[in-house]
C-alpha cells in the first residue's frame, strides 16, 4: 500500500517504483494538488496531516497553517462531521453524507456532501473529501419556482378576466356613490374603493409572471444598483444606511434592465422592511458586486454548462428570515408581513431563471444575503449603455 508523505509542502502519496510504461503518467501528488475538490486527512487526534490546494481555499487557511491546527480549530465542536469520522473510525467502513452544514471561524457553508474513508486502521487516519452541493441544489430549487411562477401566471390570466373587469364595476359604483352619501356612510364607500384598488394591484402584480420574451443586452449592473438605490433612499430606505462594495472593473452582465431594476428593488425593500420591521439599530444595506470564476453550471435550457460569473449581491445587518418559512421562500404567497403578497422573491426567482442565472441565499440573525450569479454579456465593450 503507498503511504503518506509531505513533500515540498504538498501532501502526496508516494508512487510505487516506476516502470518504463509508466514514465508518461502523471505525478499522482500532482493530480491530487490540482484536484478541484477539497481534500484533506486527518490524524488520529484529528490534526490536519495533509491537504490539497482546494482544501486550503475551502478551510480558509494555508497548508502551512493547517498542519498547526486540528479540525476542531476550524469547525464548530458540535459540528456533525465529527460523528461522522467517529463512526468511520468504529466500523472501518468509509461514510458519506450529504447535506452537511460546516461552520468555523473562517467557514460557513450549507449543502456539503462529504465522504470520510479510514486511511490506515492502524494510525486512525481519515481521508475527508468535501463537495459543495449547493449549486446544484439551487438549480433543482429553481426549476420548481419557475414551475410554480407559471402557476401564478395562469392564475392571473383567469384573475384578470373573471375578477378584473367586475372589480372596476365595484370600484366605479362606490365612487359614484361616495359623494352622496352622509359622512358616516362616505367612509365606507371610501374602504370599498381602496380594497378594490388592492385587489387590482394584486393581479397586476400577478400578471407581471407572464411567460413574455425577454429583450436582453448588456447592462452595466451598477448604473442599476445606483438607480435601485437611489429610489430607496428618496423613499422606503431613508431611515436605513446604503454601502456599496463594488468590483468597479465588472464587465456587462447579458441580462433586460428594467427587470434586473425589479429584482433588485425587491430585494433591497425586503432588506428594509427587514431592518424597519425588526428595529435593528445601525440598519445597513450593503450592495455588492464581484466576479467569481466558480465552476460552469449546467442550467435549464441552456444544453451545455454556463459560466455564471457575475455576482450581485444584497446584504442586510437584520433579524435574518424566519425559520418557519425558509424552505419555501421562493414560493408564491409566502410573507411574514402583514400587509405583504409574498410574491416578490417568487418573481426574483422567476425573472434571474429566464435570465439563465442563479438565486442564492445565506441567513442568520445579523447577517442575511441574498446572492444573484448572472451571466456575463459576450464580446461587449466596457462602456455599455446600462
Ligand atoms: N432580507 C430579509 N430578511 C428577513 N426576511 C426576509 C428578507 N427578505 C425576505 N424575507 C422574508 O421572506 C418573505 C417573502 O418575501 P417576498 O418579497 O416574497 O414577499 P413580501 O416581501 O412579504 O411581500 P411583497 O414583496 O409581495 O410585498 C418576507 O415576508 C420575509 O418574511
Ligand atoms: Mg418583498
Amino acid at each position: 500500500m503507498s503511504r503518506m508523505v509531505i513533500r515540498g509542502g504538498l501532501a502526496a502519496v508516494r508512487p510505487p517504483p516506476r516502470s518504463a510504461t509508466q514514465d508518461d503518467l502523471p505525478d499522482p501528488a500532482a493530480l491530487i494538488a490540482a484536484l478541484p475538490l477539497p481534500l484533506a486527512v486527518i490524524d488520529a487526534a484529528n490534526r490536519f496531516t495533509c491537504a490539497n490546494t482546494a482544501a486550503e481555499h475551502f478551510f480558509g487557511h494555508s497548508l502551512g497553517q493547517l498542519r498547526h491546527l486540528a479540525l476542531t480549530d476550524v469547525l464548530a465542536a458540535d459540528c456533525p462531521l465529527f460523528l461522522l469520522i467517529a463512526q468511520v473510525r468504529a466500523s472501518g467502513i468509509t461514510v458519506s453524507d450529504h447535506d452537511l452544514t460546516l461552520s468555523g471561524p473562517r467557514l460557513e457553508r450549507t449543502c456539503i456532501a462529504v465522504q470520510a474513508a479510514l486511511l490506515a486502521e492502524s494510525t486512525g487516519s481519515v481521508l475527508l473529501t468535501f463537495h459543495d452541493s449547493s449549486g446544484a441544489r439551487a438549480l433543482d430549487r429553481q426549476l420548481a419556482y419557475r414551475g410554480a411562477a407559471r402557476s401564478v401566471a395562469g392564475m392571473a390570466a383567469i384573475l384578470a378576466h373573471e375578477v378584473k373587469n367586475p372589480l372596476s364595476g365595484i370600484r366605479g359604483a362606490a365612487q359614484l356613490l361616495e359623494p352622496t352619501l352622509p359622512p358616516r356612510d362616505r367612509e365606507l364607500a371610501v374602504l370599498i374603493r381602496d380594497e378594490a384598488d388592492r385587489i387590482r394591484d394584486l393581479v397586476d402584480r400577478m400578471e407581471e409572471f407572464g411567460d413574455k420574451p425577454i429583450v436582453r443586452g448588456p447592462v452595466n449592473i451598477h448604473r442599476v444598483l445606483g438607480h435601485v438605490r437611489r429610489i430607496a433612499e428618496t423613499g422606503f430606505a431613508a431611515h436605513l444606511r446604503i454601502v456599496e462594495q463594488y468590483d468597479p472593473s465588472l464587465p456587462a452582465v447579458s441580462g433586460n434592465r428594467d427587470q434586473l431594476v425589479q429584482v433588485l428593488l425587491n430585494l433591497v425593500k425586503n432588506a428594509a422592511e427587514a431592518l424597519t420591521e425588526g428595529d435593528a439599530i445601525d440598519g445597513e444595506i450593503t450592495l455588492i458586486t464581484r466576479f467569481d470564476h466558480g465552476p460552469r453550471l449546467m442550467v435549464a435550457g441552456a444544453g451545455q454548462p454556463v459560466a455564471l460569473p457575475l455576482v450581485v449581491a444584497v446584504r442586510d445587518n437584520g433579524p435574518g428570515i424566519s425559520d418557519d418559512i425558509r424552505p419555501h421562500l421562493f414560493e408564491p404567497f409566502i410573507t411574514t408581513r402583514r400587509t405583504g403578497s409574498g410574491l416578490g422573491l417568487s418573481l426574483v426567482a422567476k425573472i434571474i431563471g429566464d435570465h439563465g442565472g442563479l438565486i442564492e441565499v445565506e441567513s442568520r440573525p445579523g447577517r442575511t444575503e441574498f446572492r444573484l450569479r448572472l451571466p456575463r454579456q459576450p464580446d461587449c465593450p466596457d462602456d455599455d449603455p446600462g
